[in-house]
């Protein structure tokens, strides 16, 4: 029988780093040679397998039903900086795993089932998230990625084309037979294991906004200039970003707030900072909140430019909505969980996910299995080949149910 844990250590060697850990940015060769690989493993299991036009890649188990309809499980294959192994690729072996199962179990399906590797969700490459999710679905087109650049200048639609994508390149664009979808995830949060449960039915994923904030000061000697005269764009950036934290300690959880990149510019021991860039991301269940939180953190960053007389501009470059998963299908998976005797609980998702997309554009849903110590997004991501196989066995089930 295939196992979900092997699967996940064979795709921890694509982008493998040497502590552990996984770094596949879109479109890079570590990120190819995994989507290649997948599409191998794909195919030695019996599925069609196509890319579409982005990259994501799909692996098919044909309907009988004739209908042009299919049902859709996969999550993934790109990662953050140094991330873990399960992130993401779960999804995608777990999908494999239950096509494969179901296959040699059932046969042919009477509704056609694809797993799908997408090609982007994490955004760490490039200014943008979910470009698997939002080009599958039509949610975004070319345009609204022209302007993406990597930190080394590389425009996303020029990678794109270096790794053999792009308009037309596959003959497949958006899709509107996707008429479910369910993605399989890690918790990556410390509940599950907390309480002791092996399974998550996630009720709905938080909004999330992610700006770019450029702070312009003036570069100047750091042994001539005296400290009242200095436009200091280090300092500046520092003092807004202990008032986003203070700010967001005020409005209080579950509202949280993220600097996660900074730069500083020229980065140089004895040059005052002319510049600083940083990325905020914040994140609230509840959009009207997320909305009010995000305007009053960008009024203390402005409130802190004047005061220290550097200038700043803010570019928000994601903005997604919270949003709930099909009632229908939630139902199913808690059935589910309850006919095979597992320990299960409701809960939100503090993360982004491909599902957040899908939700609004066909019946979705997602499964939690646990995460050790709540860590993910790091190399000592970790989930025990136990609750990995529960997780499989929820997702074969609901799709037997689905699709049978
Ligand atoms: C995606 O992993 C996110 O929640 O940032
Ligand atoms: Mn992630
Ligand atoms: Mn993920």
């Amino acid at each position: 029988m295939l196992m979900t844990e092997q699967l996940i250590q064979w795709l921890g060697t694509f982008g493998a780093d040497e502590d552990g850990g996984v770094t596949r940015l879109l479109y890079t060769p570590s990120w190819k040679e995994a989507q290649e690989a997948l599409a191998g493993k794909m195919e030695e299991l019996g599925l069609a397998v196509r890319y579409d036009d982005a990259g994501n890649l799909c692996g098919r188990l044909q309907g009988t039903d004739g209908s042009g309809t299919c049902i859709l499980t996969g999550s993934h294959v790109d990662t953050v900086q140094r991330g873990g192994k399960y992130d993401g690729a779960y999804g995608i072996v777990a999908g494999i795993t239950a096509l494969s199962r179901l296959r040699e179990q059932y046969g042919m399906p009477r509704k056609t089932i694809e797993v799908v590797a997408f090609c982007e969700e994490e955004g760490s490459r490039f200014p943008y998230n979910y470009w698997g999710s939002t080009f599958m679905t039509g949610s975004a087109t070319y345009k609204d990625v022209e302007q993406a650049l990597d930190p080394q200048g590389v425009p996303l639609i020029q990678a794109m084309k270096q790794a053999g994508f792009g308009p037309g390149s596959h003959g497949q664009g958006p899709r509107s037979d996707v008429k479910a979808f369910v993605e399989l995830h890690v918790e990556q949060g410390a509940i599950l294991e907390q309480e002791g449960r092996s399974i998550g039915i996630v009720e709905q994923i938080v909004g999330l906004q992610r700006y770019t904030i450029r702070v312009q000061g003036e570069a100047n000697h750091a042994g001539t200039t005296p400290m009242a005269y200095r436009r200091d764009a280090a300092r500046a950036a520092s003092a807004m970003i202990m008032a986003i934290m203070d700010r967001t300690e005020e409005l209080g959880a579950p509202l949280v707030a993220t600097v996660g990149q900074m730069e500083l510019h020229p980065n140089t021991p004895n040059v005052i900072p002319g510049k600083a860039t940083f990325t905020l991301d914040v994140r609230h269940p509840d959009g009207g909140r997320l909305e009010e939180a995000c305007d009053s953190l960008l009024h203390m960053v402005r409130y802190e430019a004047r005061k220290r007389g550097v200038d700043v501009s803010t570019e928000r470059w994601m903005n997604v909505a919270p949003i709930g998963m099909d009632a229908g299908l939630t139902g199913m998976i808690e059935d589910i969980c309850i006919d095979q005797g597992r320990s299960y609980r409701r809960m939100p998702s503090g993360a982004g996910h491909d599902a957040q997309i899908f939700a609004s554009h066909c019946k979705t849903a997602m499964v939690f299995v646990p995460s050790r110590q709540g860590i993910s997004h790091s190399p000592l991501e970790y989930t025990e080949p136990g609750h990995l196989e529960e997780g499989v066995q929820v997702l074969t089930e609901l799709l037997r149910r689905l699709a049978y």
